[in-house]
């Protein structure tokens, strides 16, 4: 565990102000370093929240428009960039994202090159491979937040339908933080029991259980986003539980964006979702699945559709 946790979060946005929320709200860290280009943006968000820490746990943070300020945080989440429109899927922002990302690394590589980075804009595996190119620290100090909403969405359904805890419900989605994501049945786990051998609540199909959640999964941000423009609580606590991770080097195991293993033979560099164990360095595993062979297709579209996207935006 470090001994003085200082977080930086870059973007005031609804997800960057939903995250510094999260962490107040979950006492996460020491010190929150709120970073926002619009520097008044910032100050509103870290003024609101300020407001609830006599409430809660004692909790610093600052304002800025600076690099500087954020030059000692251990772990820094990066959110700016522009938002899906409604019926956008998350591959369109590419190009409109990866320039800020381009230049966000560059200054962090500059003034905080020993943190943790976590990547949350969107399309966030490619945009974590942007960010792993351009960088020159070690890759496992760079990943995104991947599928740890999807996989958290997954479980809530699941349990939903199987009348059970959703912490007991064992099971990942990964590949992309999109429209190709998919869950690993083969290997879902309900407490210690397989889920094919689990007793179902009566007149529940198993097939049309694992369709029907996943459905869901899938659905549910443009479901949001149609109603309110955007989703943010949900990766906010997603993103504060892996920062949690990390400053507390709780090596839990997290579906996120990380450059594929080569034993998957994927397509060369590609970065997608997948369970890695979580700590004070990153990325500190990276966990091998075994997968049926309808997952290891599916692992396989996932990763040559994030391959194509990357290299249509890279100069
Ligand atoms: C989400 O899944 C839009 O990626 C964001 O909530």
């Amino acid at each position: 565990m470090l001994n003085y946790s200082k977080i930086g979060v870059i973007g005031a946005g609804n997800v960057g102000a939903a995250i510094v929320n999260a962490l107040v709200l979950r006492n996460i860290g020491k010190e929150i370093v709120l970073f926002n280009r619009d520097k008044n943006k910032a100050v509103a968000e870290a003024m609101d929240i300020d407001d609830t820490i006599p409430l809660l746990s004692e909790m610093k943070i600052k304002a800025t428009n600076k690099y500087e300020d954020i030059s000692d945080c251990n772990v820094i989440a990066i959110t700016v960039g522009a938002r899906q429109k409604e019926g956008e899927t998350r591959l369109e922002l590419l190009g409109r994202n990866t320039k800020i990302t381009k230049e966000i690394i560059t200054k962090l590589d500059k003034f905080a090159p020993n943190a943790v980075l976590i990547m949350v804009s969107n399309p966030v595996d490619i945009l974590t491979r942007v960010a792993q190119e351009t960088s020159s620290r070690d890759k496992k100090k760079i990943f995104g937040s991947g599928t740890v909403l999807d996989t958290s969405r997954l479980r809530y359904q699941v349990g939903k339908e199987l009348n059970v805890n959703r912490k007991n419900v064992h099971i990942h989605v990964v590949g992309e933080h999109g429209d190709s994501e998919f869950a690993v049945w083969s290997n879902a786990i309900i407490g210690s029991i397989k889920l094919k051998n689990f007793p179902l609540p009566k007149n529940l199909e198993l097939k049309e259980m694992k369709e029907k959640t996943m459905q869901i999964v899938k659905k549910r941000a443009y479901e949001i986003i149609q109603r309110k423009g955007y989703t943010n609580f949900g990766v906010a606590i997603a993103v504060a539980k892996l920062i949690q991770c990390v400053i507390r080097d709780e090596k839990k195991i997290f579906s996120v964006s990380v450059g594929a293993n080569e034993e998957y033979n994927l397509e060369k560099g590609t970065v997608l979702s997948l369970p890695c164990v979580i700590g004070s360095l990153g990325i500190e595993h990276r966990l091998r699945l075994s997968l049926n062979k309808k997952e290891k297709v599916q692992l396989l579209t996932a990763s040559k559709s994030l391959d194509e996207a990357y290299k249509k935006i890279k100069p």
